[in-house]
């Protein structure tokens, strides 16, 4: 295994959702004690909702505001109103944003209505608001069964940036439930880049369940590929896998 990144292997994904969600408070707090607002990448799907319930209860705490955090999302479902139940907005404001004090302009997703004509421009304008707010500070990940981080299929190149992607057949066959059926599941996206994401001076992956121990595994120790676009994190200077036990098992 690679000596660079590292992994935390918790008995389970409360234990380990808890510990991550106490890690992020301190570096929210951290940041703001320094004068400037922080920036946090999220992510959507299964995955970070014990994450984002720690979250929620350490706001109800008192231990975390969200007063002076700016967000922005790695991807949203091309073709999705925020009113659709299974856009990344709708998703973002049922599990976070609605429990939290996080003002509504500091909330940024991509837009899953925008025209054809007006895409790229809107992919451009994504990346020049993170640029503006000063770059991510903590990017929260899951993986796909496809190894992807964000939307980030297998041929993505390292130094892709925000852009409409095309979903893997696995991908839509694993969203297939939530949407009531295969074809009512988006054939593409607009996804943050690898190169987006990798420019994130923090990043955490979270990863839960037997399914993904063989994926958390090629993208831990095998070859940095973009076949396998979460093995680019291994040359990352601060990325770290939290990991269940059941996930961790094939390490
Ligand atoms: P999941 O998806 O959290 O629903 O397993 C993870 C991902 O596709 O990144």
């Amino acid at each position: 295994m690679t000596d660079s990144l590292p992994v935390r292997v918790f008995a389970d994904r409360t234990e380990a959702s808890r510990t991550l969600a106490l890690e992020v408070a301190a570096l929210v707090r951290a940041i703001n004690d320094s004068g400037r607002s922080a920036v946090l990448g999220l992510a959507t799907g299964r995955t970070p909702l014990p994450f984002y319930a720690e979250l929620i209860r350490l706001h109800e705490q008192g231990e975390l505001s969200f007063a002076q955090v700016i967000t922005f999302n790695l991807d949203e479902y091309l073709g999705l109103a925020g009113e659709h139940p299974e856009s990344y907005r709708a998703f973002m404001s049922r599990e976070l944003f609605d429990h939290v004090d996080i003002p509504a302009e500091n909330i940024h997703i991509p837009d899953g209505t925008v025209s054809p004509e007006d895409l790229s421009a809107h992919c451009a304008a994504y990346e020049a608001a993170i640029r503006n707010a000063g770059g991510i500070d903590f990017q929260l990940l899951g993986i796909g069964r496809t190894g992807h981080i964000g939307f980030n299929e297998p041929g993505s190149p390292r130094d892709s940036r925000t852009r409409k992607v095309e979903l893997d057949p696995i991908t839509r066959q694993d969203a297939a439930p939530a949407f009531g059926g295969l074809d009512q599941v988006p054939e593409h996206a607009i996804s943050m880049g690898c190169g987006t994401i990798l420019e994130a001076r923090k990043i955490a992956l979270l990863a839960w369940g037997k399914a993904k121990a063989t994926i958390v595994r090629e993208a831990l120790t095998g070859p940095v590929t973009d076949q396998v676009s979460a093995s680019f994190l291994q040359e990352h200077a601060d990325a770290t896998f939290y990991l269940d036990a059941e996930a961790g098992s094939e390490l």
